[in-house]
C-alpha cells in the first residue's frame, strides 16, 4: 500500500497489523551523459512500489538528498546535511506519533549514508538523554548493496560497474522508464576512478559525471532482472526489521 494512495482509516487499520513503514530516499543529481537525474530516487521508488504490492506501507519518496558534490552539473539539487537530517527527523516524528515504530529507509544514494545515520543518532539522542529506551527501530538499507543485487551486478557487469552512473542503476531506471533508454556510446568507454572533495573538484576530475563505470552496458532486460533481485533483497531486509 502506498501512503499517498491510502486513506487515513486504511492507515489506522494497517497499524493494527504492522508498525513498519518503508521510506524510499534518493537524490536529484547528474548521472553522466546518459543517466537520468532522478536515478537515485527512481531506483528505490521502483523497488518500494513492488513492496507496496506485498502489503507493505510505503511513504512518499524523499527525492532530494545530500548531493553537494554534484552541483557543478546543471539540474543537480542538494539539501545540506543539516537540512536532510531535519527532514528525516520530522518524517520519523510524524509517523511515530501515529504508532509506527519500525522504519526502513530504502536508499538509492551513497552520498546520503553518513547523513541518514547521523539523523538516526539525533533521533536516538532524544531518548538516550532522557534516560529511557527508544521504541524506534531505524534502519538504512541501500538497495545496491543487497546480496542478490551484488551477485547479479558482478555477474552482469564485473569491474565495469564503477561507483557512479553504474550500469546497474541505469538499467533499473530504464526498466521503469523504457522510453528513456538510449544506445549512445560514451567516450571514454570506462570513466576515470578516484576521489573528490567538492563540486568543482568533482567536475574537474570526472568531466562527464561518471565514476569508474561503463553505463553503455545497461539495458532494459538487465533492469528487469535487477528489479526482481532488488525486491527480494529489500523484502528480506524488511523481514529482519519486523522480527527485531
Ligand atoms: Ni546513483
Amino acid at each position: 500500500m502506498k501512503l499517498q494512495l491510502a486513506t487515513w482509516p486504511e492507515v489506522e487499520a494497517y497499524l493494527k497489523t504492522s508498525d513498519a513503514v518503508v521510506v524510499p530516499i534518493g537524490s536529484t543529481e547528474q548521472h553522466g551523459p546518459t543517466g537520468l537525474i532522478g536515478t537515485d530516487a527512481i531506483c528505490p521508488e521502483v523497488i518500494a512500489a513492488g513492496m507496496a504490492e506485498r502489503n507493505v506501507l510505503v511513504a512518499p519518496t524523499l527525492s532530494i538528498g545530500m548531493a553537494q558534490h554534484h552541483l557543478a552539473f546543471p539540474g543537480s539539487i542538494t539539501l545540506r546535511p543539516s537540512t536532510l537530517m531535519a527532514v528525516i527527523r520530522d518524517v520519523v516524528g510524524s509517523l511515530a506519533n501515529h504508532g509506527f515504530r519500525r522504519f526502513m529507509f530504502l536508499n538509492g544514494h551513497g552520498g546520503n549514508i553518513a547523513t541518514v545515520h547521523s539523523a538516526f543518532a539525533e533521533i536516538h539522542c532524544e531518548s538516550s538523554m532522557a534516560g529511557r529506551a527508544s521504541e524506534l527501530h531505524l534502519e538504512l538499507f541501500n538497495w545496491f548493496t543487497g546480496p542478490r543485487i551484488k551477485k547479479l551486478s558482478a555477474e552482469l557487469f564485473g569491474d565495469a560497474e564503477g561507483s557512479h552512473a553504474t550500469p546497474s542503476e541505469i538499467s533499473l531506471t530504464w526498466h521503469a522508464y523504457p522510453d528513456r533508454a538510449t544506445d549512445t556510446v560514451l567516450d571514454p568507454k570506462r570513466a576515470p576512478d578516484g576521489d573528490f572533495r567538492d563540486a568543482i573538484d568533482y567536475r574537474n576530475t570526472f568531466p562527464d559525471g561518471r565514476i569508474g563505470s561503463e553505463p553503455d552496458l545497461a539495458s532494459v532486460a538487465h533492469g528487469e532482472r535487477l528489479y526482481t533481485a532488488g525486491l527480494e533483497d529489500a523484502m528480506e531486509a524488511l523481514d529482519r526489521l519486523r522480527n527485531k
